[in-house]
């Protein structure tokens, strides 16, 4: 099991209401604030992802843990695709309802309020996107295996997801923006003490790497590959069932 970070200290909810609480609380500023700690980053790392999605061809695509929309409205412009987008965060869907209607896609993307670890769907989908949402999950491995399930045999699982730089100067800039940076901002920017706080500390303990890639084939996937991104901040990995 992967070390348990949770958003807040002596909660009585589970780490899956907190994470929901947590989300719906930064809705409002979660694209800008975004853009802000990865210092503009983020748009390349979901391009990258995205890339791999068009290179499969795929049609039938699932994006978990969608939040406001960033990848999924990016897979949008993927011809022919219809992907369905899910969220346990009502506040973050309704952000990404907003942009849907205003870019007219609501014929391409269909949300919904669903767990990542209980997912409505059957063995239906070429393609599973999750960008920067598995760290959140309250049982990664029950997570991984439903995006597993619903996968089409030889489907592909792309996950974007924070990881550690192994090397001087990254590894050093790394620990400083995730532990003292990215809190002292959500500070100011939020009222959200703590939310900032969990999302720094919980890129610093996460499964990256060789150990993600393993964790992936123990679930089931047959072959997996990861990219270091920016000096290795962030990796994609790419599972194939
Ligand atoms: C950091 S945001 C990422 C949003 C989006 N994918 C992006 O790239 O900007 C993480 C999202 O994961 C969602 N999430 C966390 N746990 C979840 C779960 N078990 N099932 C579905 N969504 C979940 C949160 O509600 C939040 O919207």
């Amino acid at each position: 099991m992967s070390k348990n970070v949770t958003p807040y200290k002596d909660s009585s909810l589970s780490k899956k209401e907190q994470v929901t609480l947590m989300f719906d609380g930064i809705a409002q500023k979660y694209n800008w604030l975004n853009r802000v700690l990865s210092l503009g980053l983020d748009k390349g790392w979901r391009k990258k992802l995205v890339n791999g999605v068009k290179a499969q061809e795929a049609i039938n695509i699932l994006d978990v843990a969608t939040g406001t929309g960033d990848v999924a409205i990016a897979l949008s412009k993927i011809p022919s695709v219809r992907i369905d987008a899910v969220d346990l965060s009502t506040q973050m869907l309704a952000v990404q309802a907003k942009q849907l209607d205003k870019l007219n896609l609501n014929d391409c993307i269909k949300l919904s309020v669903a767990d990542a670890e209980k997912l409505p769907f059957k063995e239906q989908f070429d393609a599973v996107t999750v960008a920067f949402g598995i760290r959140n999950f309250g049982h990664l491995e029950k997570g991984l295996s439903e995006m597993h399930r619903v996968l089409r045999p030889e489907g592909f699982l792309y996950i974007l997801e924070t990881s550690r730089p192994k090397k001087f100067p990254m590894k050093q800039a790394h620990l400083v923006m995730s532990n003292v940076i990215i809190p002292l901002l959500g500070k100011l920017f939020t009222e959200d003490k703590s939310a900032y706080a969990y999302l720094g500390k919980s890129a610093t303990q996460f499964p990256d790497g060789a150990v993600m890639c393993n964790k992936l084939l123990e679930i089931g996937f047959s072959t997996v590959t990861h990219k270091p991104l920016s000096g290795g901040v962030v990796s994609l990995y790419i599972a194939q069932k």
